[in-house]
């Protein structure tokens, strides 16, 4: 048996979810298993628990996608040398009941990843849905090598990747934040260009950073709010690439003539259908940013399994900047 946390139906965290013993998973044929030492949570999963993304998938479900921790076993059809790999796990719990809010899990091979030398744990947890979107976001329309990037909300988990990884690849990047808390974050990811957005004009500032010819590439949590900045923002050729929803509505409105006029290309992000092939181009990637210390994520909380309930209210309550982890490692339990 293993220690684990898990929901038996969708609701506030409170109520549904549990800490308890469940059958430690075995890994079949081309999976690993590995000791998770910490779970990394995502809005992803909050949408999964409260049944906002879909009804209860499975009678019971372990929560979150990411995670690192060491494989243990392996399947067959994988290398026995895998054992003992430290690694990063995302997509855990995408088609599966049996996400990382565990001591121990299943995923096929490829969804766990080596974690180069020096990488802490809690940053290999943190990559998963953040990298990967961030990843996706930036780099599926070719090089970024002295382009010039906007990253809105760039205190965001998805949003301090993206400038990380956009410093990596060779941009220039602004972002923008709400408060000086968020700044700090931004400026640590590396941001070239900081903009408040409650306090100052995006438009006006980015425009005059950048000689008026806007940028390359955007990075966008809330297109609806952003379209007309975007556009007025967006250099000729421009990729705008969205990666979620603010409001309860999912309709965009945006003016054709002008963005037709600026060549400017919409990219829609939902990672898990993202297909595996350009997933791999992206863990590459990854792997190379970290390997050089070029990624360093801001960690706003960590609490043991066992206070799981907390981790899930903060990321609810949007009341912690930073990745909310959960320590799975063996002295935590
Ligand atoms: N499509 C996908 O595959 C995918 C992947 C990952 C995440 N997501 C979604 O993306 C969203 C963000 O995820 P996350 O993990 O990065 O969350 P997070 O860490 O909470 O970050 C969200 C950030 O967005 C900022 N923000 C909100 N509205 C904004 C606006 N109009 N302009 C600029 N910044 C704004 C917030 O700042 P303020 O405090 O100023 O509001 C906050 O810093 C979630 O809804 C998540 O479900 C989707």
């Amino acid at each position: 048996m293993m220690k684990a946390a898990y929901y038996r139906k969708q609701g506030p965290a409170r109520d549904v979810l549990e800490v308890g013993e469940v059958a430690e998973p075995v890994p079949g044929v081309g999976e690993v298993r590995v000791r998770i030492a910490v779970s990394g949570l995502n809005p992803s999963d909050i949408k999964a628990r409260t049944g906002f993304s879909a009804s209860m998938p499975y009678p019971r479900v372990i929560p979150h996608q990411d995670g690192a921790g060491v494989i243990d076993r392996v399947g067959d059809g994988v290398p026995v040398e895998r054992t003992g790999e430290r690694v990063w796990v995302y997509e855990a719990q995408q088609g599966s009941p049996n996400g990382t809010a565990a001591e121990y899990v299943v995923v096929p091979s490829h969804k766990a990843v080596e974690l180069p030398a020096g990488v802490s744990m809690d940053v290999g947890a943190t990559l998963g849905i953040a990298a990967l979107t961030a990843h996706r976001c930036l780099l599926s329309d070719g090089s970024i090598r002295d382009k010039r990037v906007l990253v809105h909300g760039g205190a965001g988990a998805v949003g301090s990747a993206a400038i990380q990884l956009a410093k990596w690849a060779g941009a220039w990047v602004a972002t923008t934040i709400s408060n000086a808390a968020q700044a700090a974050v931004a400026r640590a990811a590396g941001a070239d260009l900081i903009i408040d957005r409650h306090r100052e004009s995006t438009v006006d500032v980015l425009m005059g950073a950048t000689d008026g010819e806007g940028v390359d590439r955007i990075v966008d949590v809330d297109l609806i709010a952003n379209a007309a900045t975007n556009l007025a923002c967006s250099s000729g050729g421009a990729v705008v690439s969205a990666y979620a929803l603010q409001q309860a509505t999912d309709a965009v409105s945006v003016p054709m003539l002008e963005a037709m006029k600026k060549g400017i290309v919409y990219r829609f992000v939902y990672i898990y259908s993202v297909p595996l092939s350009e997933k791999l181009v992206a863990i590459r990637d990854i792997t190379q940013c970290l390997s050089a210390g070029a990624y360093m994520p801001e960690i706003g909380m960590k609490v043991r399994l066992n206070q799981i309930v907390d981790a899930h209210d903060a990321m609810e309550s949007s009341t912690v900047i930073g990745k909310i982890l959960v320590d799975v490692s063996s002295e935590a339990l």
